[in-house]
């Protein structure tokens, strides 16, 4: 996360890859509803995986910042309310699949930001939303409603809620070189009980000074320094609950740390030469984002992570998904991937994400979300690029992290049907938002408004967002529309009259 200022200047680095750069991006626009997502362009070259491909635009076009998920034919199929979003994913509450996302202020010059986790059944019913309020300082002393960062929130096995937070702290920085009377960003995380938002764990970067020194940090501090501009010592990212306490991603040590119960420094995966508790040749990797294990037991497991290999103005190499075999007895690890498009080598200086499609095994396929690079790519186990999407011009949008789920959702609300009428013609438009499970529109005709007595007139087959059919010589007053599973009907939508 970073200013949109620095994310243009870097992206006239960027290689133009295989999709358009066109200043002027094409909005999505429909007769049924206010939505103007950003086009999502797409380049398929391979058989992709199963699922729905979730992006929090943000910074593309005003009426498209939100939570939108698109189809792998970069058709849409639901965007949420216009607000700036972060970390859109689908995640398990109670067994159940939910979504979740950040929405709030973001900080942009710090690259954190203050606001709350929204979680969603699958009607988009919104059923929980996490704030938090431990009395934080801000930069510039404004006070705000929940203070949970744009960085992690990430639902537990047990039914909690990890979020990131950000304090402003004035601190002696000497130890990096900085001043003693300066001030920093502390990197926190809260663990929150879901349905009574109580705070149940808390951890503070500055309290593990022993293992985590500010000397460390790959980003020096400025040598004066104010309130207003805190150092960003850590820039912690990811957080995770793990079989024996939490993995937590600083992006400016280089390194993901797995914390023990109490908080402490178990051990250090870095990415530099030299640094942190596992030796070899494979683990080389810089400014990364999304640390998470994955098939823990107490001698392996497997550690995966978005390698951006370029900082914050930087435009070094090109950054890859990465994935390792960790041993936890000999400590060493073994590269499971490494992947990045030789055909769009894509620099990406902030955020960013890395998912296994799947178990965490050399097979699987992987999806990558580039962050301050409006792009996302799928790839197969081998590291071909199966899929690329685009949904802004370079050095315009964002989505800080993009996912891909098999999302099933049939919304709370009604779908909705616009009708045309030219000379003896009558155009029907139909959409429901959000909606994953209704495959063809019944068309009928009602004689009043509030008839339950349906003519069906035609079907038509759904075609992406919104559909449309339309009728010679209409011979009603009335309409109603039914989305529909073959013959099932799942939901009408109101009469409207032609
Ligand atoms: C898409 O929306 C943005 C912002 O509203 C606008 O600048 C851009 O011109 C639109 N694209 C087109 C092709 O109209
Ligand atoms: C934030 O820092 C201030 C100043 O050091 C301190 O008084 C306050 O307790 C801190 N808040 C949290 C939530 O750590
Ligand atoms: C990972 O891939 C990148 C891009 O191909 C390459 O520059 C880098 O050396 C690789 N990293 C390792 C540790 O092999
Ligand atoms: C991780 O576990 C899954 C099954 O839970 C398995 O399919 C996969 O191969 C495992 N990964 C590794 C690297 O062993
Ligand atoms: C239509 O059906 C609904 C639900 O079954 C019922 O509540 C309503 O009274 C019916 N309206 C008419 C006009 O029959």
């Amino acid at each position: 996360m970073r200013s949109t200022l620095l994310s243009a200047c870097g992206a006239l680095f960027l290689s133009a890859g295989t999709l358009a750069t066109d200043a002027t991006w094409m909005n999505y626009t429909y007769k049924t509803g206010p939505w103007q997502p950003p086009q999502l362009l797409v380049d398929r070259t391979g058989a992709e995986n199963p699922g729905l491909i979730f992006i929090p635009v943000r910074n593309a076009n005003t009426a498209g910042t939100a939570v939108t998920i698109y189809e792998n034919n970069g058709k849409l199929v639901y965007q949420g309310p216009e607000e700036v979003t972060m970390d859109f994913k689908m995640q398990k509450l109670f067994g159940k699949d939910v979504i979740t996302f950040w929405s709030g202020t973001p900080q942009i010059a710090g690259g954190y930001g203050y606001g709350k986790v929204h979680i969603l059944d699958n009607t988009y019913n919104e059923i929980y939303t996490i704030t938090l309020d431990e009395g934080f300082l801000t930069a510039d002393s404004e006070t705000f409603e929940s203070y949970i960062d744009v960085h992690e929130h990430i639902i537990t096995p047990r039914n909690t809620i990890i979020v990131s937070a950000i304090n402003v702290t004035q601190h002696d920085l000497s130890s990096a070189g900085g001043p003693t009377d300066g001030w920093m960003t502390v990197s926190q995380f809260y663990e929150i009980d879901i349905p009574t938002n109580k705070v149940v764990y808390k951890w503070n970067a500055l309290d593990h000074q022993d293992l985590i020194p500010l000397a460390s940090s790959k980003y020096p501090p400025p040598s004066g320094n104010s309130r207003k501009t805190p150092w960003d010592c850590y820039h912690m990212n990811s957080v995770q609950a793990t079989n024996e306490g939490f993995l937590v991603s600083l992006r400016f040590f280089w390194s993901a740390y797995y914390l023990n119960q109490d908080g402490t420094v178990r051990w250090q995966f870095s990415g530099a030469e030299d640094e942190g508790d596992f030796r070899g040749e494979d683990n080389r990797f810089s400014w990364q984002h999304h640390a998470r294990i994955y098939n823990e037991t107490d001698e392996s497991l497997v550690l995966s992570l978005f390698n951006n290999a370029n900082g914050q103005q930087e435009s070094q190499s090109a950054t890859t998904g990465m994935a390792w075999d960790v041993d936890l007895i000999f400590k060493t690890s073994t590269m499971m991937h490494n992947v990045t498009d030789p055909n769009d080598p894509i620099k990406t200086q902030t955020q960013g994400s890395f998912q296994f499609l799947g178990a965490a095994a050399p097979t699987s396929h992987l999806f990558m979300g580039y962050g301050s690079v409006p792009k996302v790519k799928e790839y197969d186990g081998a590291g071909n690029v199966v899929f690329t999407g685009q949904f802004a011009p370079l050095g315009d949008g964002q989505s800080y992290r993009a996912f891909k789920f098999p999302w099933t959702a049939t919304p709370m609300w009604s779908p909705v049907a616009v009708a045309e009428t030219s000379d003896d013609s009558t155009t029907v438009y139909m959409s429901w938002n959000g909606a994953t499970e209704y495959d063809n529109w019944a068309i009928y005709s009602i004689p009043s408004a509030n008839s339950n007595e349906t003519t069906l007139l035609t079907t038509v087959e759904r075609d992406g967002f919104e559909s449309h059919v339309t009728l010679q010589s209409l011979d009603a007053s009335y309409l109603k529309i039914a989305a529909r599973k073959g013959s099932k009907t799942l939901r009408f939508s109101d009469a409207i009259s032609v």
